[in-house]
């Protein structure tokens, strides 16, 4: 539809009918037979608001969202079609690692191809926006939500928030088989006080433009058509009221002029957060901010008219509104074609080639911790190392794709017992699981079920009492544990993190009766896992790996692939150094004297963490050389250019991710340790040497001076290359 026709349309609609278009519902409200009357008495909305409806979430399916599409434009009154929305976090029916593991990548190609497949079966599907990436810098492993987050880093998060925008996207959501972005939540929602899901955030504005909002802009930048405002308070502000934010910021600074959308209910929380009197204050509040679409309440739907009509809300601000959503709808195509890509004969079917593609992808966000010489097992064929028993629990869980696949089917789960019986290795081998996820008896309150144990104690413990026979009589123990894939997510905050008790203590059981112990850790968030790195020989973290899991968990732990993920996030030694982070500030009193009280240091814990960000090692090894740069000088115009060989010293090919740190040594504010600034996956063949090349320019320098501009300030720089944050070949050069 061309722009004049889209205004003629805006300028043909009633006050409620524009109204409607900022309205979210649920796909509850429309039934076969017509309109649902108990969601509507439940939110106070009648039938002709209903019809009103601008979009839909969370219904899937192609031939339902036909029919819905279908029965709803017919009695819309100007017969516009409804966009609908869902949340594809990492994956649709094809299931990839969580975007924390998808960080570990270091591999902005590859998710931009994941994020890509999952647009095609969403678009198959009857989807036409996700709510996806999150984007958020997370930093408290406290926080249940950091699985959603490509992790810590500021640099890291903006080529991943990018990258999945781009594979969502395409070059246009109207392309066959793309559908929209939505970076959010606008912003900072990561940071929340304690950790705790909801949280007030705390962040001086330099931080706060300097490392929370760049992730956010890339995805902006990347073309993202939509954005979702954040639950959280910032500087005691409701981000969803926050008028500086979503208008100077988002819309002027940056140029977005896509939908705005609030997270769910996040208008209508206004109240709650009591910067709102009732629900009318919360409707002018955010509507005064800008924002287009409230999610799943009545508040804009009740109270917007009023608020016109009684001069407090300019008509121009709803039509501005207005028309944003309807230029949505006119981008993703659905006035020629509101069905957009829905495909009956595609959706519901498993995709053979996403499925292999998805195998091959998930080692590439595992994460090798430890291996004193455990890993890959050897077989028959290759060094025969005797007998292997397969324990924990995670051997034969299926919820193995992360708490937010809302759309898989998990029978399309392969369970880590399946992929080994099929593959049916040269090895003698036995399969005793030793406990459940859960605990004996537990009841477990999830994300959208509830979750039981029915064992009983005595059954754990016979169960138990098997595994530790089982380890006793075998040469190797793998062992598949990790916190259960509902303690992480929305709303899945926690104090201890560290792998259920229950487990522990089969853990414990197997340790005394076994000294080679592989440990493969499955979980949304580093965990305190101090205990099972005294004593284990290798652990292999691989987050929740997704549909195809149990053969890429299969696949590395006999060398089919090896793991080349590396930590997105620290691994905190313990709980009470959170949040660790590697690109931390000097402080005065850095020095970690332990003869000296008064340096900045815990009295019963080191400050590094137990596995430090970019940490990871592979079944090979390298050796880096030869750093040298191009100039030691820097200027606007003269980049200058880093070079350093890395070796693959090892006996097998393998993929490393080159990483470069910059220290700026002084500043008029005080500086980070060091910044990721670049990386690069490269493949490495045994014995074969790379030079891998970077080039710094001083845009890579600038940070928010002590008057709030961002500027590169002249001195000295140094720049480390190496395998992660603790690199520490270095060369200096001046701006
Ligand atoms: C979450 C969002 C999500 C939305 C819609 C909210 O509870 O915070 O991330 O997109 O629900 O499902």
């Amino acid at each position: 539809m061309t722009e004049e026709k889209l205004k003629e349309l805006l300028s043909s609609m009633t006050v409620e009918e524009k109204i409607g278009q900022l309205v979210q519902l649920t796909g509850d409200f429309f039934i076969d037979e017509g309109i649902a009357t108990g969601p509507m008495e439940w939110l106070s909305i009648n039938e002709d608001q209903v019809k009103c409806t601008g979009s839909i979430l969370s219904t899937v399916g192609a031939k339902k969202l036909k029919d819905l599409q279908d029965r709803y434009m017919a009695i819309n009154p100007h017969h516009i079609p409804l966009i609908f929305m869902a949340d594809v976090i990492n994956g649709y029916r094809t299931v990839f690692p969580i975007p924390l593991g998808q960080g570990c990548t270091f591999n902005p190609e590859l998710v931009e191809e994941m994020a890509s497949v999952a647009a095609k079966e969403s678009a198959r599907a009857g989807i036409h926006v996700t709510f996806s990436p999150m984007v958020d810098l997370v930093r408290d492993a406290r926080w249940g939500r950091v699985m959603e987050s490509t992790g810590e880093d500021v640099y890291l998060n903006a080529r991943m928030s990018s990258a999945a925008v781009k594979g969502y996207q395409g070059s246009s959501i109207g392309d066959k088989d793309k559908i929209s972005a939505c970076i959010k939540h606008f912003a900072a929602y990561g940071a929340p006080v304690a950790g705790r899901d909801y949280n007030q955030v705390e962040l001086s504005e330099r931080t706060l433009k300097e490392e929370y909002l760049p992730a956010y802009k890339a995805g902006v930048d990347a073309g993202a058509r939509m954005v979702m405002t954040s639950f959280n308070t910032l500087g005691k502000l409701p981000c969803t009221a926050n008028e500086d934010l979503m208008k100077k910021t988002l819309r002027e600074e940056w140029g977005f002029d896509g939908v705005l959308i609030s997270d769910w209910a996040a208008i209508k929380e206004l109240v709650f957060h009591s910067v709102a009197e009732n629900d009318e204050e919360a409707a002018y509040l955010g509507i005064k901010a800008g924002v287009d679409i409230d999610m799943v309440t009545n508040v804009y739907i009740n109270n917007l008219k009023k608020l016109i009509d009684e001069g407090r809300v300019p008509m121009q601000w709803l039509d501005d509104c207005a028309y944003r959503v309807l230029a949505y709808k006119n981008e993703l195509g659905l006035f020629e074609n509101p069905y957009k890509d829905a495909d009956e004969d595609y959706d519901g079917k498993v995709d053979s080639e996403h499925m292999a593609f998805a195998r091959k992808a998930a080692p590439e966000s595992f994460v090798l911790l430890k291996n004193e010489g455990m890993l890959p097992i050897p077989t028959k064929a290759t060094n025969d190392c005797g007998s292997v028993a397969f324990i924990g629990p995670y051997m034969n869980e299926t919820n193995i794709c992360g708490s937010w696949t809302i759309f898989n089917n998990n029978d399309d789960n392969i369970t880590l017992e399946q992929a080994l019986k099929e593959r049916n290795p040269e090895i003698s081998y036995v399969i005793e699981p030793g406990c459940k996820t859960l605990a004996a008896g537990q009841h477990f309150v999830g994300f959208q079920s509830k979750f039981d144990n029915p064992l009983t104690e005595a059954e754990q413990e016979s169960m138990m009492e098997k595994a530790v026979k089982a380890a006793s009589e075998a040469d190797r123990v793998v062992m598949a544990i990790g916190e259960f894939n509902q303690m992480t997510g929305e709303g899945a905050s926690r104090t201890e993190i560290t792998i259920p008790e229950h487990q522990l203590e089969l853990f414990r059981r197997v340790a005394m009766v076994n000294d080679n112990i592989i440990v493969v850790n499955f979980s949304g968030r580093p965990l305190d896992i101090r205990e099972i790195n005294k004593k284990a020989k290798a652990i292999l973290q691989v987050w929740y790996p997704g549909t195809v899991a149990g053969y890429a968990v299969m696949d590395v732990l006999f060398g089919d692939a090896a793991p080349s993920g590396r930590l997105s996030m620290s691994f905190p030694y313990n709980v009470g150094q959170v949040p660790v982070y590697y690109s931390e500030l000097h402080t005065g009193r850095y020095a970690e004297d332990p003869e000296n009280r008064f340096t900045s240091k815990y009295m019963d814990a080191p400050n590094d963490p137990l596995f430090v960000f970019g940490y990871g090692l592979d079944y090979t090894d390298y050796e880096y050389s030869n750093l040298r740069i191009s100039s030691n000088t820097i200027s606007e115009n003269s980049p200058i250019k880093v070079s350093v060989d890395v070796k693959n010293v090892g006996w097998r090919d393998g993929k490393e991710v080159v990483q470069l740190y910059i220290q700026d040594m002084v500043g008029s504010v005080a500086r980070p340790l060091r910044q990721l600034k670049a990386f690069d996956k490269v493949d490495i063949k045994a014995g074969e040497t790379k030079t891998i090349d970077f080039t710094i320019t001083t845009d890579m320098l600038k940070f928010y001076d002590v008057n709030m501009n961002y500027v590169a300030e002249p001195g000295e720089f140094k720049v480390y290359v190496g395998r992660d944050s603790k690199a520490s070949l270095c060369e200096s050069f001046r701006l």
